[in-house]
């Protein structure tokens, strides 16, 4: 599988067979996921692999918890600002949409949401998951890191024909996955990742994404002298795809 089979094949997958993954497997992909770049080759990347007995009870742990409607752990950074402003309010909005639109659940159906959002503590039926911590005195360019860590393991989980799907849902119970894999206490669990096979078909529509005009901006060239060197490349708002 090429680079760009890779990245387009990825999606978050939420739906996987109860095939096991073998750790050997798991291995390899580490191993090579640590190639990442990070800045000053920090790699401040803090991963456990978690599955078998110790994923099921974590996760029937979980599940437990957020049924019964027990409070979040405190939170030890904010998931999203409190008021998104445009455009991320509006990719987030047509982003639910598309999330919960194909479950057929109705956009005011709290409880169905709720429900749906449930098996983010179940790992989505993955017989595997990854935990992804960062040091605690480690700041925003160490945290994008992490960021690129994550998408190169998702990217050699696809050229070993598996799935993911990358959850910080996992970070509002964070003591319950901490009572498993006992990280040190400098730690911050950014998210989790579900690893498995998907047991659902491909999805006929993706989940969209900007207008590449609305990211990126070409500065000088072909393309930056039809748009009078600075401006973007067209005006555009909606979501593509
Ligand atoms: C850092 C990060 C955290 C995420 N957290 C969750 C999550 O908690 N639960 C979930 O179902 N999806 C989660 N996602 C998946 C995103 O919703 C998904 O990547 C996005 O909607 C784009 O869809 P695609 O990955 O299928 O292309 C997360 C993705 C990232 C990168």
């Amino acid at each position: 599988m090429d680079v760009y089979e890779a990245v387009s094949s990825r999606r978050a997958v939420r739906a996987f067979s109860e095939r096991p993954v073998a750790e050997e497997l798991l291995e390899r992909v580490l191993a090579a996921a640590a190639w990442a770049p990070s800045g000053s080759n920090l790699q401040p990347w803090h991963t456990y692999v978690v599955t078998g007995a110790p994923l099921t009870r974590m996760t029937a742990q979980a599940v437990s918890r957020v049924a019964a409607g027990e409070p979040w752990d405190d939170r030890e950074f904010e998931m999203y600002p409190a008021e998104l402003r445009s455009p991320y309010r509006e990719r987030r909005h047509a982003f639910a949409q598309q999330r919960y639109g194909a479950l057929g659940i109705a956009r005011d159906d709290f409880e169905a949401r709720q429900r749906a959002a449930i098996g983010n503590w179940n790992c989505f039926g993955a017989p595997a998951a990854l935990f992804v911590y960062v040091s605690r005195d480690l700041g925003l360019p160490q945290w994008a890191d992490v960021g690129m860590y994550l998408q190169t393991v998702m990217l050699l989980l696809r050229a070993e024909g598996l799935h993911s799907c990358p959850q910080m849902a996992w970070s509002m119970t964070r003591t319950t996955v901490a009572d498993v894999v006992k990280p040190a206490d400098d730690l911050i669990l950014f998210c989790g990742v579900s690893v498995g096979y998907d047991a659902e078909p491909a999805p006929q529509a993706r989940v969209g994404r900007a207008a590449l005009a609305e990211t990126v901006t070409f500065v000088g060239g072909r393309r930056g002298a039809k748009s009078d060197g600075r401006r973007h490349l067209v005006a555009r708002t909606s979501l593509s795809g």
